[in-house]
């Protein structure tokens, strides 16, 4: 398989005495992949997603997407890609398909924008203001923006902090079924119970720097050598996190709040 996205050693400081947020990333993302990034509130997981999405430049490092640069390609990657931000606001005051049918205007071969709003429970809703949707359906929303110009590979930072259980379970299913159509999925996330259940191959980092990287059974592996716990898969990536930093993720999540 070949690497849609690889990064090596990506550093990035926001201020003039080079405080890094990024301390030197190196990755590969592969074709079809659902890729994650795993960590607390802070540890870089935005800044590295708006950088692989031209958003943000690095302070030093390699970042290249279908083996283009964002310097000299940024058209051509641009065609290729989705993203959908975290906690995006902008369009409180349009309609569902109205806003769906802006963003397929963008493209040269966008998908049917009512077949996709179908695909995507919102028919009812077509004709609803965006500020008037559940959390849920929202995001379905934002998915649909971020889809509708059939890109090779979408971005999606937090998609589902904040919603409720069958809302999240929804979501999870609609990006299951992307990826079983060959789209490279790169996300974010806080919930442990996400990447395990949608990501391939993850990373976890903590203040800017990787400390486990692979697929999660084999984070496990390597995590925990007790049997017992591995064989049946008794820990979770919650435990990889507390046994690795000595802090619990979703504790610290918290406390950030
Ligand atoms: N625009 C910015 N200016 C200065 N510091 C920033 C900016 N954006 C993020 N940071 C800092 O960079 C670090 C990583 O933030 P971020 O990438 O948003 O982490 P995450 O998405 O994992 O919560 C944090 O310490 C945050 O305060
Ligand atoms: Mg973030």
């Amino acid at each position: 398989m070949s690497a849609v996205i690889d990064v090596a050693d990506l550093k990035k400081s926001y201020n003039k005495n080079n405080t890094l947020v990024l301390k030197g990333l190196s990755f590969q993302v592969k074709k079809g992949q659902c890729f994650g990034l795993l960590g607390p509130n802070g540890a870089g997981k935005s800044t590295t997603l708006e950088i692989l999405q031209g958003l943000k430049k690095p302070t030093s490092g390699k970042v290249s997407l279908f083996g283009m640069d964002w310097k000299d390609n940024e058209k051509q990657i641009r065609m290729k890609i989705g993203g959908l931000l975290q906690s995006n606001n902008l369009y409180g005051r349009t309609k569902v398909k109205e806003a769906v049918r802006l963003f397929a205007s963008f493209y040269k071969d966008p998908m049917d924008v009512d077949e996709l709003i179908e695909r995507f429970g919102l028919t009812d809703k077509a004709n609803a203001w965006l500020d008037s949707l559940s959390g849920g359906q929202k995001q379905r929303v934002f998915l649909a923006m971020t889809i509708v110009g059939k890109p090779e590979l979408i971005f999606l930072d937090e998609p589902t902090t904040g919603l409720d259980p069958t809302s999240r379970q929804s979501f999870w299913e609609i990006i299951k079924s992307l990826k079983e159509e060959g789209m490279t999925v790169i996300l974010t996330t806080h919930y442990m119970d996400e990447a395990d259940y949608l990501c391939d191959e993850l990373l976890i980092i903590e203040q800017g720097k990787i400390i486990e990287s692979g697929t999660p059974d084999a984070i496990i592996h390597r995590t925990f050598t007790d049997p017992v716990i591995r064989e049946p898969r008794k820990a979770t990536l919650n435990d990889v996190f507390l046994k690795l930093t000595g802090h619990d993720i979703l504790k610290q999540e918290t406390s950030h709040a």
